[in-house]
């Protein structure tokens, strides 16, 4: 489990970025934040497109960031939304999240909290069991 403060902390990043979300298309906001092995917090939000599959969700976008920074090796990723239970991540993200925490062995914390403040966490190879990434490329 994380320190208190740091999950406050994330949760609080998560949720100035779901302020910021760019939703024309679903009007549902979505705000991430990842925690790198460095200490340091990185926000995303989703952004949408009228153009069907443009658009990027808010985990993608706050590793993205994080990427930019030149941090690769994250510990933790927080999601929250208006969504009425905590909201995990799509399938795509799942994927997209395996693929940094397996250059690092690491296996990655994935929080989800409501707006009502509930949250649960998992680890991201319980929510992505029988992964499959670069290192398991076959020539
Ligand atoms: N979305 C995220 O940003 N993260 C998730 O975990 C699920 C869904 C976004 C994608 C799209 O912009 C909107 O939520 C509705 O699906």
């Amino acid at each position: 489990m994380l320190d208190p403060q740091i999950l406050n902390d994330l949760s609080a990043s998560a949720r100035h970025a779901m302020d910021r979300a760019h939703v024309p298309v679903s009007s549902f906001p979505v705000g991430a934040a990842v925690l790198t092995a460095k200490g340091n917090i990185y926000p995303g939000c989703n952004t949408e497109s009228i153009i069907a599959g443009l658009g990027v969700c808010a985990e993608r976008s706050a590793i993205d960031h994080a990427v930019v920074h030149g941090e690769r090796h994250f510990k933790a990723i927080l999601i929250i939304s208006n969504h009425h239970f905590p909201l995990l991540p799509c399938g795509a993200c799942r994927q997209y999240l395996h693929e940094f925490a397996q250059i690092y062995d690491e296996d990655l914390m994935v929080y989800a909290v409501s707006p009502e403040g509930d949250h649960v966490c998992y680890s991201l190879s319980q929510l992505l069991p029988h992964s499959f990434g670069p290192k398991d490329k076959r020539p």
